[in-house]
């Protein structure tokens, strides 16, 4: 069974088509992405009536690329992200699996675009057993509890305020390194000292929720520092925030990730999302895991970042465990959990 997926919830116009093999595993046969990056870049964050143009001019070059990349007339199956993601974003995608699927017949599937970065993975490792997901974008922060990938996937926690990625980015271009700076970041950090400056880390305490995050105080405590900084004259010292900021953050996401292992009595841990690039997240994640006696899942950055294989993929899983297929007439859903 060979199945297409389509991906336009944020600034990727992404389309895959894998393979769903008769041994449970899958294979990857075409990986096209179009982003609008570029374009979003000079707005210091994604735009989203500009992300929704750039969808509306890649989307079918995008699919035709994928079709001949994978050496196929057509897909046996199709399959679109009906949400989370901005709203005009995801319209065009879904359009145009819909018309796709509409004028060759094919069984159409409506997914979950938070499922798709947990199923992407089984490209890479294989097939997956019961496991905790620490999702982490610049859309989303969020730790899944995931049985099965046929089956619903449960959310643990998600961030009150902004999302991991956003914090690295707000951070970033308080510190004047660029959108988005998540990447020029952790350049910056590697050169800083992580124990430099004491930044908080939000909802850690003894009544804060065990699995949800919070990242606005710890954004606000970095724009505090840099105030004083300038209020008393003195250089900021750009790569010992970096690098303290960063710690603060991956030692949040890292303790509890590892903590929603140990309470949902897994041993498996499956990181995704553009952010899982962060080389101190990495890092601590392996360390922490290792400690811990959790294995350690984390897909090739190229399969992280959002694109339209972890959208097939997810539906050939969701195809071999007996899932109907949905309506053609189904519904964007910009604020779905999962
Ligand atoms: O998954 P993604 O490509 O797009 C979505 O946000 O959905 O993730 C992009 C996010 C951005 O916020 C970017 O700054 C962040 O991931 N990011 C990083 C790194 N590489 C990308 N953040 C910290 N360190 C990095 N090395
Ligand atoms: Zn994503």
């Amino acid at each position: 069974m060979i199945v297409m997926g389509v991906e336009s919830s944020c600034d990727e116009t992404g389309v895959g088509i894998v393979r769903w093999n008769d041994d449970g595993t899958t294979t990857l046969l075409a990986d096209e992405v179009a982003s609008s990056v570029d374009e979003h870049a000079r707005y210091g964050g994604v735009v989203p009536e500009v992300a929704s143009r750039a969808h509306l001019e890649a989307i079918v070059p995008t699919m035709r690329r994928a079709r001949a990349a994978a050496g196929i007339d057509r897909p046996d199956a199709v399959a679109v992200t009906i949400g989370p993601g901005l709203a005009g974003a995801l319209l065009v995608g879904v359009a145009a699996a819909k018309a796709y699927a509409a004028a060759w017949d094919l069984p159409f599937y409506a997914v979950n675009h938070l499922g798709g970065h947990v199923a992407v993975d089984t490209l890479e490792h294989g097939p997956m057993p019961p496991c905790v997901a620490l999702l982490v974008s610049g859309g989303h922060t969020h730790l899944l509890s995931v049985p099965d990938l046929g089956a619903p996937i449960v959310e643990l926690g998600t961030t009150v305020d902004d999302a991991a990625g956003e914090a690295f980015d707000k951070v970033a271009r308080l510190l004047g390194l660029g959108f988005p700076g998540g990447p020029a970041l952790d350049v910056a950090a590697a050169q800083g000292d992580p124990t430099a400056i004491a930044f908080p880390r939000g909802m850690t305490g003894p009544r804060d929720a065990r699995h949800d995050f919070s990242f606005s105080g710890l954004k606000t405590a970095v724009a505090r520092h840099v105030e004083r900084c300038e209020r008393e004259g003195v250089p900021v010292n750009v790569a010992d925030v970096a690098a303290s900021f960063q710690e603060a953050v991956a030692d949040v996401l890292t303790m509890k990730a590892v903590r929603a292992c140990g309470d949902t009595g897994v041993d498996t841990l499956v990181l995704g999302g553009g952010a899982t690039a962060n080389s101190r997240i990495r890092a601590l994640a392996e360390e922490r895991c290792a400690a811990a006696d959790i294995t350690l899942r984390v897909p090739r950055p190229r399969l992280c970042t959002d694109n339209g294989v972890m959208i097939a993929t997810l539906a050939a899983h969701l195809i071999a465990a007996g899932a109907p297929p949905s309506e053609l007439t189904v519904a964007t859903d910009p604020g779905m959990s999962v």
